[in-house]
């Protein structure tokens, strides 16, 4: 809470002033002109790169999609109804004992070759996991399609059907997928981070990563937003909910708004904001009931005097399930979503941390508040 966990040239956040950068480059830029693999690319290497550089990084990529026929096994070892989160945690963990050279963390090729491999790797573990829940065969990655074009073929083709997914639902995931791919030292980034300082392989420290990102107060959000929003709009009655949440005998809270770096306004949530509208309008959306429920609920909270003082705004989650529930995602594919955009900043920020020289196991202290010494009690006298 007081000082900085470490030192990182990757991502620069300024929460007074709703100020996101990544390698230096302004989120609302990066939004509008790059493409996800184009970020993953400089938020890897610290440079956009040039032509010749991401043709090479696209080929790269693509080599890398298939995963280990025997890896497919490991599905068949969860309950139909496993969460795909519960999945993703075991099936990325697993990477490791197929890729046992990943243990040498302080190769830079092997940094590099692991990197590859898990942004490569994870639409294919993401995607399957929706397969298995929902009993249809696997679809393999195809290299001719774009990374995000890839993800959405592998969700939701079948093998009797030849199907493209929409460029309209290819350009908003990749949207999502760049605003969520860094955020310097939040919990999952730290997780990794953390995991990663005991010299723990890179699946091993992602696959914390992903466990961390799993809870509603993280990565999770985006699925409470909507099963919130889904209630409200079904009750009818928005005060109640802000009520709730005002509530300090109530453990309600207004799922999507609030930040521990943002007290101005999340810049990523204007940007999502515009592109759900956007995204609504192109695909001829008459009647909209949850975006008109989130709109409602976020001027009737920023008008609020306990969320004005608390300064309490939208984040980045509030409208991106939205968008994901618009393109046929299933509720809790959501964090999966998430966790497959922060695998690049995850793997980024233990790439950095792997190559510098000073860096040492993460070591938090405590303050004790237990008891003082005391001798053992024998148990009959209990
Ligand atoms: N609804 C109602 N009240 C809230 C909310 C909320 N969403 N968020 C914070 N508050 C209140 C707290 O009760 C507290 O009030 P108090 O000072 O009277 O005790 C005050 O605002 C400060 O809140 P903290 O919990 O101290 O803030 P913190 O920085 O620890 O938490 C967090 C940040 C976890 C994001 C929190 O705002 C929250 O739970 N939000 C809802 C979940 C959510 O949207 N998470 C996604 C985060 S973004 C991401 O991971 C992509």
């Amino acid at each position: 809470m007081s000082t900085a966990s470490c030192d990182s040239a990757i991502t620069y956040i300024d929460g007074d002033k709703g100020i996101l950068r990544y390698r230096g480059y302004p989120i609302e830029q990066l939004a509008d002109h790059s493409t996800y693999l184009e970020t993953c690319y400089l938020l890897l290497n610290g440079e956009l790169p040039n032509r010749a550089e991401l043709t090479e990084f696209r080929g790269i990529i693509q080599e890398h999609t298939m995963l280990h026929e025997a890896l497919r096994g490991f599905y068949k070892g969860f309950r139909h109804d496993a969460h795909p989160m519960a999945i993703m945690v075991g099936v990325v963990g697993a990477l490791s004992a197929f890729y046992p050279d990943a243990s040498d963390v302080h190769n830079p090729r092997v940094q590099e070759i692991a990197a590859h491999r898990l942004i490569a790797k994870m639409p294919t573990i993401a995607a399957w996991s929706y397969k298995y829940a929902n009993g249809q065969p696997f679809i393999y990655p195809r290299n001719d399609l774009s990374y995000t074009e890839n993800f959405l073929h592998m969700m939701f083709a079948v093998p009797t059907k030849d199907s493209r997914p929409d460029p309209l639902h290819v350009k908003a995931l990749d949207l999502i997928l760049i605003l969520h791919a860094d955020h310097e030292q939040n919990a999952s980034t730290s997780t990794v981070r953390l995991t990663g300082s005991s010299e723990a392989n890179p699946f091993a420290a992602t696959s914390a990563g992903i466990a961390s990102l799993w809870g509603p107060a993280h990565g999770g959000a985006n699925e409470a937003v909507i099963r919130m929003l889904e209630e409200i709009t079904e009750s009818g009655n928005l005060k109640k909910y802000v009520d709730k949440a005002k509530d300090k005998n109530d453990r309600f809270r207004l799922m999507g708004f609030g930040h521990r770096i943002y007290k101005n306004f999340d810049p990523r949530a204007k940007i999502i904001r515009k592109m759900c509208h956007d995204l609504l309008q192109s695909l001829g959306d008459e009647s909209t009931p949850l975006f008109d429920t989130a709109l409602e609920l976020e001027k009737i909270a920023l008008e609020d005097e306990y969320f004005v003082e608390r300064k309490l705004y939208p984040n980045v989650d509030y409208y991106s399930g939205i968008i994901l529930r618009r393109l046929g995602i299933p509720l809790d594919m959501f964090t999966v979503i998430f966790a497959l955009a922060r695998t690049v900043g995850w793997i980024s920020h233990w790439k950095e941390m792997m190559s510098d020289p000073t860096a040492r196991i993460g070591r938090p202290r405590q303050l004790y508040t237990g008891s003082k010494e005391r001798d053992y009690i024998p148990i009959e006298k209990r």
